[in-house]
């Protein structure tokens, strides 16, 4: 599954049919992501807050350890869809979780609005990120 192969549509369908399972009671913003691999799978994730708030998961960070998980690590593409409008762009956090499995990631973005937005993950959201190649010393 190369990145050209890549149903961004269906992505999209399957990252906004997982926001149903946000638990966002806080923050009252849902948002759900999908992710595909390599060999064809997809993952998806929906946000999971706390009551002690930094313990909160955002939709990204369920979507690639669920994938990771299951033995699939080569991350081709990541559908995110937010409550709010315009594209949900992955959080700093989330960008340095998806860059350790995938710096070429192509990253969908989109929002309640119908807004979409397309970036590689290296290049565009996350640029000279620390990754590990830098970690030459071990
Ligand atoms: N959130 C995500 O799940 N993914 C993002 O890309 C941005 C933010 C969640 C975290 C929190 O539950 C809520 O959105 C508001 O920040």
């Amino acid at each position: 599954m190369a990145v050209t192969d890549v149903d961004e549509a269906a992505l999209l369908d399957a990252a906004g049919r997982a926001q149903a399972g946000a638990y966002a009671p806080y923050s009252g913003f849902r948002v759900g992501a999908a992710v595909l691999t390599a060999d064809g799978r997809v993952f998806t994730g929906a946000n999971v807050e706390n009551a002690a708030y930094p313990a909160t998961i955002c939709a990204e960070r369920v979507a690639v350890p669920s994938a990771v998980a299951a033995g699939a690590r080569d991350l081709v593409a990541l559908a995110v869809v937010g409550d709010g409008p315009g594209p949900c762009t992955p959080c700093g956090t989330c960008r340095q979780v998806l860059f350790e499995f995938a710096p070429d990631l192509l990253v969908v973005a989109a929002g309640s609005d119908g807004a979409v937005a397309r970036y590689r993950l290296g290049a565009e959201l996350l640029p000279d990120g620390f990754g590990p190649m830098r970690l030459t010393a071990r």
